[in-house]
């Protein structure tokens, strides 16, 4: 299986433009990639203007509603996202779960709703500064991924990729040590394995996510055996994204 590189864009940019210059920066400069899958997920706004034609990338989405349509003012559902050519969406970030209350069971609702839909999520789970201070990260993350995937099945569990992403290592400059992350992938596994079979967890992809840049971005690939990287500021340097998808395509 390729690595996988996704680009969390967050709420930038600002404009339309700046969106459009981004993106066919990289869209160029990825052409000939062929071991890396290079997913950008760009606010809902500018999904149906980033064209993908002609490349190697997907879009993603950021978030995404439950229901399939209805009086749910604001929302975005899953097969909006998969008409407007979506193929993957993160679910449950930090920022959800902190800044828009996002629980657990909404989480479930919407990674079941994405299966529905016939799209991947990205679940992201990972502790905080002061969970891990207390030594409760395994409780946390095991609670977290248990709670997300409660209903779905050894077929679904297919369309699920784990993001494992500290709290503490996110936009902050603090990235988790390698070897740090290494013990996660392994806990998520081991959950894994518990919850559904060791085959189908040792297939399961792990990304790595938080702080991540050109420096460290191969360490997580090479020493803690993640499949892919997260990426949030670094995603909107075009420069040192594409850097390290050219690194990743070399490993
Ligand atoms: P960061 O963000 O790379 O800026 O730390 C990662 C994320 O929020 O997914």
């Amino acid at each position: 299986m390729k690595k996988l590189i996704v680009a969390n864009w967050k709420c930038n940019p600002k404009s339309l433009q700046e969106a459009k210059k981004l993106f066919d920066t990289i869209k160029k400069a990825t052409k000939s990639i062929k071991e890396t899958e290079v997913v950008i997920c760009p606010p809902f706004l500018y999904l149906p203007v980033l064209k993908t034609k002609g490349s190697k990338i997907k879009l993603g989405a950021q978030n995404c509603f439950w229901e399939e349509q209805g009086a749910f003012d604001g929302e975005i559902s899953p097969p909006m996202l998969k008409s407007v050519g979506c193929s993957y969406v993160i679910v449950g970030h930090s920022e959800r779960r902190r800044l828009f209350k996002e629980t657990d069971t909404m989480i479930n609702k919407k990674i079941k709703a994405l299966i529905r839909a016939n799209l991947i999520s990205i679940l992201c789970v990972g502790e905080t500064e002061e969970e891990k201070n207390k030594g409760k990260f395994t409780q946390v993350i095991s609670d977290q991924i248990k709670k997300a995937l409660k209903g779905v099945s050894r077929k679904d569990i297919q369309k699920v990729i784990i993001a494992y992403e500290p709290v503490w290592a996110i936009g902050t400059g603090r990235a988790c040590r390698p070897i740090e992350a290494q013990v996660v992938h392994l806990f998520i596994r081991k959950i894994i394995a518990r919850l559904y079979s060791r085959k189908i967890a040792e297939r399961l992809p792990i990304l790595y996510g938080g702080s991540v840049n050109q420096k460290n971005a191969l360490d997580y690939l090479k020493e803690s055996g993640m499949k892919g990287l997260l990426i949030g500021g670094a995603s909107l340097r075009a420069k040192e994204f594409i850097k390290i998808i050219y690194d990743t395509e070399r490993i």
